[in-house]
């Protein structure tokens, strides 16, 4: 039994528009996949990682994890065919499946620990999630307010997202367009989908002004 992760990183980062694949831009002196990966490695609940890549960058990727258990395989057009392509490399002893952002650098080794622990006593899927704290509106197509949704049902999601592995490789098995995010094809299956503590610091890194603000909490004290 153990505890593998896929890490898609082969997104081409339009939003940072940084000239280079975003996974694999600099914070702080290590690309952002190295951080993202090393997180995990972190957690000391994490066997092994299958790093997913644009295709153009899997022999220069293959030589940035020396030491540790990566597995470095390309990616696809989307992040869903990315992920899809990062289980088939899934070894058959792994029981528990997490799928991590490339793009959640900074994602606190304690985040990885709940999620895991959740999925271990007996949780189908497991995401780390923080409450919304904007008010939160629809709009119709002209940007006029619709309704004001009510936030205290909702959720912020973030990754890592945790996993029974056949659930994930069922789920994946008759996936059909893109997703954001894993959980929406369990749930699909009809699992329920449970919930932990997500953690600020594992925000995603879209923008250029995320970028920034990585690089000053590095900067600052330890997060
Ligand atoms: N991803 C991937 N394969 C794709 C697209 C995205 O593995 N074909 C990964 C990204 O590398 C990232 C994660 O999915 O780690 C979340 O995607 P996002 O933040 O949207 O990254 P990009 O797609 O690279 O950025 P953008 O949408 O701005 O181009
Ligand atoms: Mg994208």
């Amino acid at each position: 039994s153990g505890v593998a992760a896929i890490v898609p990183a082969a997104g081409s980062g339009l939003r940072l528009g940084a000239g280079v694949p975003k996974a694999f831009v600099d914070l702080g002196g290590r690309p952002m996949v190295l951080r993202a990966v090393d997180g995990l490695l972190e957690s000391d609940v994490v066997g092994s990682v299958v790093v997913v890549v644009p295709s153009s960058e899997v022999t220069a990727a293959a030589s940035l994890f020396p030491g540790r258990p990566v597995t470095v395989v390309p990616g696809g057009a989307d992040r869903t065919a990315s992920v899809a392509a990062g289980l088939r490399e899934l070894a058959s002893d792994v029981d528990v499946v997490l799928v991590h952002d490339a793009a959640r650098p900074l994602t606190p080794p304690e985040v990885v620990r709940r999620v895991v622990a959740a999925v271990r006593s007996g949780l189908p899927a497991v995401i780390p999630v923080l409450p919304v704290v904007d008010t939160v509106k629809r709009v119709d197509a002209g940007g006029v307010v619709t309704a004001t949704v009510d936030r205290s049902a909702l959720r912020a999601v973030q990754t890592p997202q945790g996993f029974r592995a056949s659930d994930l490789v069922r789920a994946y098995a008759g996936v059909t367009g893109a997703l954001t995010d894993d959980a929406g094809l369990v749930e699909a299956l009809g699992e329920d989908v449970h919930t932990v503590a997500g953690d600020p610091v594992a925000f995603k890194v879209t923008t250029a002004w995320d970028l920034r603000i990585a690089e000053l909490l590095l900067a600052g004290a330890p997060v």
